[in-house]
């Protein structure tokens, strides 16, 4: 990247001033030989997945880290090399020139204000899901790519998934016919799986700058386990509807082009893991998506349950009028055809009744002796990735991708929020008990 330092150092002194970033967005600045520099800010968990698969991706180098609580710094340091560079404090990292892209994995309450800083610093960013975690966020971030030029993916890794992919065209060679509803599930049945992550012996004032993980949300005083747990918190996180309800909507919406439903109810509750948490573990959602010239009017129903003694599951059924679609490890295609004749439902009719009822449906039904030919094709069919195929790799790859092509990523924000509206809108309905309306085109609420 050394051929455009200084037009970045130009420019970063630019936006420190305040002024806007159009024009070194729409330049290309990688040549086919660069590095890509990235930067982590929020290096827990996905933070330390979304660096690992972005390396993958080749020709990037991670330069610098930023998070609030010291041990994951010195885990950066341990993971990735002495010199990369660390700071509590992302703007360090935004105001660095020799970084391109940002990914931000840090909790959901800091999503819109840091991919909007760094698309305002001249970076691309890929973001993690939710994009938002209030609805209210989401124009602003889209609007910020917009202005900008940004490249912004949103991490639902599922997009770019192969098997995803293999669904779309499926759907679209009318596989199951005319689709009527989508089911969709995630069921989980562990304390980690409930979000009941470890608390580091060092989670202490010194070692965590909590102001800074508070960011907008309420003050309140020191408590470890509202950072290291902070999906159980509404202040911090979005419940089940924002963490897994939208990998659901992104994927599905990837499969049948759907931008949105108009109507959202949700329900459930907190059944189980009673630890102090404030969103529901147990939640219900229904959806209704009406025509659009990619897809008949259709119903969605989605399901998170994280007490479900039988274990874990997740997956998709699509349902068609000519057969079923599922989605698990891949793709499977049911399919019973339909009867030839209807069959009837004569035995409580009077005996002459029937005796009349019979004839003149033989006379439309002719009987026919039962021969090889007339059984009927009762078929599944199967499609599977290959071995270790690493979806999440892909959605990096698609990411870094952009940011040397400057051509749009496979989700960009107005598909992420389009992804997260609903599911958001799902927390809505749930803590204010009614039926939500939702314009998927404006994506606004009704
Ligand atoms: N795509 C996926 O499949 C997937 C899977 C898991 C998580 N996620 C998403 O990734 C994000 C992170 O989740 P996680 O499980 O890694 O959580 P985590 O708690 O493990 O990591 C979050 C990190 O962000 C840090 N942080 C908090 N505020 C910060 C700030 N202001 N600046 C810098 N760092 C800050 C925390 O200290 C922590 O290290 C969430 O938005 C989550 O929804 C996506």
């Amino acid at each position: 990247m050394k051929d455009t330092m200084s037009t970045r150092r130009h420019f970063l002194g630019a936006t420190a001033a305040g002024l806007a970033a159009p024009l070194l967005a729409q330049s290309t600045r990688h040549s086919a030989n660069d590095h890509v520099q990235v930067a982590l800010i929020g290096a827990g968990g996905m933070g330390s997945g979304d660096a690992a698969s972005s390396l993958q991706v080749g020709g990037v180098k991670l330069v610098a880290v930023s998070d609030i609580y010291q041990g994951r710094l010195t885990h950066a340091k341990e993971a990735w090399g002495n010199d990369v560079f660390t700071t509590r404090d992302y703007r360090e990292v935004l105001a660095r020139p020799d970084i391109d892209a940002v990914i931000i994995a840090t909790p959901d309450h800091w999503h819109q204000q840091i991919s909007m800083d760094a698309m305002n610093a001249g970076k691309d960013v890929y973001c993690e899901k939710p994009m938002v975690q209030r609805i209210e966020d989401g124009k602003a971030v889209v609007d910020t790519a917009q202005k900008t030029g940004r490249i912004l993916q949103v991490g639902s890794q599922r997009v770019s998934s192969v098997v995803y992919q293999k669904a779309r065209e499926l759907m679209q060679a009318g596989a199951i016919g005319q689709l009527n509803m989508i089911e969709a599930w995630w069921d989980r049945n562990s304390a980690i799986g409930a979000w009941q992550y470890s608390i580091p012996p060092d989670a202490t004032p010194e070692n965590i700058d909590w102001d800074r993980f508070l960011g907008r949300a309420p003050k309140v005083p020191f408590e470890p386990i509202r950072l290291f747990r902070w999906r159980n918190y509404r202040d911090y996180g979005t419940g089940v509807a924002g963490d897994l309800f939208v990998h659901l909507f992104s994927g599905m919406h990837f499969v049948t082009g759907a931008i949105g439903p108009q109507r959202v109810y949700a329900t459930g509750g907190l059944r189980y893991w009673k630890d102090g948490r404030d969103v529901p573990d147990v939640l219900l959602g229904l959806y209704d998506y009406a025509a659009t010239d990619k897809h008949p009017a259709f119903n969605l129903a989605l399901r998170v349950n994280f007490v479900s003694g039988a274990g874990e599951d997740s997956g998709f059924r699509f349902v068609g009028s000519e057969g079923i679609l599922t989605i698990g490890n891949g793709v499977t295609v049911s399919k019973t055809p339909r009867e030839s004749e209807p069959g009837y439902t004569i035995d409580t009719f009077p005996k002459a009744t029937q005796e009349q009822f019979l004839k003149e449906y033989h006379d439309k039904y002719p009987p026919r002796k039962a021969i090889a030919d007339s059984i009927r094709p009762d078929s599944d069919e199967k499609f599977l990735p290959p071995r270790g195929y690493n979806d999440h790799l892909d959605h990096h790859r698609n990411f870094i991708a952009a940011v040397r092509s400057r051509k749009p990523v496979i989700e960009d924000a107005v598909f992420g929020f389009r992804a997260a509206g609903p599911a958001l809108l799902s927390n809505v309905s749930y803590f204010e008990k009614r039926v939500c309306k939702w314009d998927p085109q404006t994506m606004t609420m009704g």
